[in-house]
């Protein structure tokens, strides 16, 4: 019997030649478990295969080294996304995982205190690097797909928001050199660096929710005026954590404006257009669509294609939109994206067939 003592993990998550330092264990056709790999011992690429001949689609680990397994995965991150012979489900299911134990990292050890620590950047930092060969291949959004649907939170929220931004990038690269327009060659070292500060900007955009107290964050009925507006001071929030850190500035803008609706009227500062920065309005996007997508107590999570529609209006908006006796709570949506950012985000949505 399991009782609860041990947790199952995908046998992908373990690097051969790499040294954990927890016991592995499988489970019997008697639903016993039994020693596999003792902690300390490094476990062969032979044993690996032979787990993956005998069908075996998980292994466990005691509950009470769950911190080390944790620690072990962060650890050898790269690795495992990086081994061709793992399944991209399985590696999502540990991206995913790592990501979040990151991002509440992030959070928790920054409550309070107003700032983001070094330790916590560098570490953001690092989680990217280690994923971002992974994320870029088109065929990791196909494992993404089954995390649309899950439940909305923070950490998660975080973590998907940062997988779309990179891949949707990735796909458009002109979108990628628009975001801070230099006037040297774009070329692929600064490609791939862009790359990773939008990803650090997209798991930190909502860093300035720290402020914010659990009870707001996790309401389930409309927040009153007073916390509304608590909740408003997130992205200034945000800014405020990331400003004495080396974090570029285009990044620390993209916090700050990822509720600016492009066509004005929303917060903190109601800008429009181009005031906006580029990455804050592929935020804003990419931010609302997964929202939508996402499970919520009050709410089932909607299907992509319907959300996009709904981001992108109906064509009785557009005859409303050109009606200057319109109002503007009838615009629905569409008045906070940018549209051509929108459009290409949808044919993104397309090619990733996550049209489920
Ligand atoms: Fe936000």
């Amino acid at each position: 019997m399991n009782n609860g003592r041990y947790m199952a993990i995908p046998p992908g998550a373990i690097v051969p030649g790499a040294l954990p330092d927890f016991r592995i264990f499988v489970v019997t056709l008697q639903g016993k478990y039994v020693l596999w790999a003792r902690e300390g011992n490094i476990v062969s690429s032979e044993q690996l295969a032979r787990l993956s001949d005998n069908g075996t689609k998980e292994v466990f680990v005691d509950i009470g080294e769950q911190f080390k397994y944790e620690q072990y995965l962060e650890t050898n991150l790269g690795n495992i996304l990086g081994n061709q012979s793992t399944q991209d489900d399985q590696k999502a299911d540990i991206f995913s995982k790592v990501s979040t134990n990151v991002v509440k990292g992030a959070f928790e050890t920054s409550y309070g205190l107003g700032t983001m620590g070094a330790a916590a950047i560098q570490r953001t930092q690092q989680l990217i690097e280690n994923a971002l060969i992974f994320i870029k291949e088109a065929k990791s959004l196909q494992a993404l797909a089954k995390m649309i649907g899950h439940d909305y939170q923070t950490y998660e929220h975080a973590t998907k928001v940062l997988w779309f931004t990179v891949a949707f990038l990735q796909l458009n690269p002109d979108i990628l050199e628009q975001i801070e327009p230099g006037d040297q060659a774009f070329d692929e070292t600064k490609r791939i660096d862009r790359l990773r500060q939008c990803g650090v900007g997209a798991l930190l955009h909502d860093i300035g929710k720290t402020f914010v107290s659990h009870e707001i964050l996790t309401k389930n009925e409309p927040l009153t005026e007073v916390e509304w507006e608590i909740m408003k001071r997130h992205p200034l929030n945000g800014l405020a954590m990331l400003i004495d850190t080396d974090i570029p500035t285009f990044v620390k803008k993209a916090v700050l404006h990822h509720h600016e609706d492009f066509q004005g009227g929303g917060y903190p500062m109601s800008l429009e257009g181009p005031n906006i920065t580029t990455l804050a309005r592929v935020l804003r996007i990419i931010d609302v669509f997964d929202a939508m997508t996402s499970r919520r107590p009050y709410k089932d999570p909607m299907p992509p294609m319907k959300a996009a529609q709904i981001m992108i209006g109906t064509p009785e908006d557009k005859e409303k939109d050109e009606d200057p006796e319109q109002d503007d709570r009838d615009l629905g949506m569409r008045r906070c994206f940018d549209k051509d950012l929108l459009q290409k985000f949808i044919v993104f949505l397309g090619n990733a067939k996550l049209n489920v």
